[in-house]
């Protein structure tokens, strides 16, 4: 009603919190942030555009983007002591451990200066978090594959900055294909924010203690690993390896509705889509334009994508479940064509989701909040006397 949204009281006595800032329709695919549709932002906004949105509440002036990107770009940088931590990690280990423990200890760096009840220090936090994220994520490739790390530069935009500190070296400079900018940008957009999700709830839930908002980011990229939630990506890129060719995808939609089997199929269904993901509709034309681009349009892995998505499409064992595509289902793909490692999938995830976690801290902070305590349905013993000797 006069544009804002009613809720029957049954949904509401269920609502874990309220937000302004992302509205999900599960049953008609429908994805806002803050009232514009993910595809026309997709379509007509890029990341640094949509950051401002979620983080203030409306597009923004061309003076105020210009402010906006040009703070970001002079927080990129990251502390010299905070390079050190890196050595602690194996170099084998995985891109998102060591992003996990380096966000972490962004809060040792930004703690005794910083007032969360202030608005000013609550702005800056969010500043060096999107500013910081992409220089911290390519640090950890680098780390992982033993090369130099690579300086953030001035003059490049959030997107080929991120792809120039992935691939440049010392030895040899490297110039970013405007087609991979442009669909990296595009898909920071189209992870950027989605409500209430596992790793966002937890984000709120740890800063409705008054923590540090550098930990409670590290402990939302925490969540965000696994396979069920933003590791899903890495997953399909897996599935799709193992799958190997398409005489081989029924047995693998076979083995996904096998109850005994714990196989699911990576990249589909979701807690509140019961329709097509907006936003892996729109991972899809990218993910054409961007093979298409490269002449990769018969891309192996992208011909079995798209026979599996048939396939299960088509399948009554996920049309009676409503399981389609995921944001996660064509992002892989993508990604592997601009050449990022699939260990490093996850890791963008959480890179570009920073946004949305820090718009949503930064929302419940600044009104009356209570800590969150999620309440239980307790199924164990009622009260018995401890046996005396
Ligand atoms: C993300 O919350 C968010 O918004 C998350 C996210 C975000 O942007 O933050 O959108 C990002 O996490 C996307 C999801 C990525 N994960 C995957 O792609 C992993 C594969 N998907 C599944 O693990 C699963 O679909 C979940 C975890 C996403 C949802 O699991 P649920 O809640 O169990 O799904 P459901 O209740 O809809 O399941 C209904 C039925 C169940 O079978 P029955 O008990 O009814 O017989 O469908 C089955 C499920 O077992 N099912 C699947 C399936 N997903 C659900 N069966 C096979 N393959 C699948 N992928």
């Amino acid at each position: 009603a006069n544009g804002l949204f009613t809720y029957d009281p049954g949904f509401m006595a269920t609502a874990s919190c309220e937000s302004e800032i992302t509205y999900i329709d599960g049953a008609n695919g429908i994805l806002l942030h803050r009232g514009y549709p993910i595809e026309q932002l997709a379509e007509n906004s890029d990341y640094i555009e949509l950051c401002y949105l979620l983080l203030y509440g409306e597009v923004p002036t061309p003076a105020q983007r210009e402010k906006f990107e040009s703070t970001i770009t002079r927080h990129t940088m990251v502390h010299e002591q905070l390079t050190r931590f890196y050595s602690g990690f194996r170099r084998d280990a995985h891109p998102m451990a060591v992003m996990c423990g380096v966000v972490g200890a962004l809060s040792a760096f930004y703690h005794d200066s910083l007032d969360i009840t202030n608005a000013h220090d609550r702005e800056v936090s969010a500043f060096r978090l999107i500013a910081k994220l992409p220089t911290i994520a390519a640090m950890c490739h680098k780390y992982n594959i033993g090369q130099p790390f690579v300086f953030p530069r001035n003059d490049l935009n959030y997107a080929e900055n991120f792809l120039h500190m992935m691939f440049a070296t010392p030895c040899e400079d490297y110039k970013v294909n405007p087609v991979f900018a442009k669909a990296m940008d595009r898909i920071f957009m189209l992870h950027a924010d989605h409500e209430q999700n596992a790793s966002t709830s937890t984000v709120r839930l740890a800063g409705s203690t008054g923590a540090n908002p550098f930990a409670c980011i590290a402990a939302g990229i925490a969540a965000l690993w696994g396979p069920a939630h933003g590791g899903a990506n890495e997953a399909v890129l897996n599935m799709l390896d193992e799958i190997g060719d398409e005489s081989r995808i029924e047995e693998f939609v076979d083995r996904a509705k096998d109850k005994d089997d714990p196989f699911k199929l990576m990249g589909f269904g979701h807690r509140v889509y019961r329709n097509f993901d907006p936003r892996a509709r729109v991972m899809k034309k990218t993910c054409d334009e961007v093979l298409t681009e490269l002449g990769m349009e018969n891309d192996p892995q992208l011909r079995i994508a798209k026979r599996l998505e048939q396939i299960a499409l088509e399948d009554d064992y996920f049309k009676e479940r409503k399981l389609y595509p995921n944001v996660d289902f064509y992002s892989g793909i993508i990604l592997k064509a601009i050449g990022i490692p699939t260990n490093m999938f996850t890791v963008i995830f959480a890179m570009s989701r920073t946004i949305g976690w820090i718009s949503h801290w930064n929302e419940m902070i600044s009104s009356p909040y209570k800590i969150g305590r999620p309440r239980q349905l307790y199924k164990g013993y009622t009260k018995r006397d401890y046996p005396t000797k």
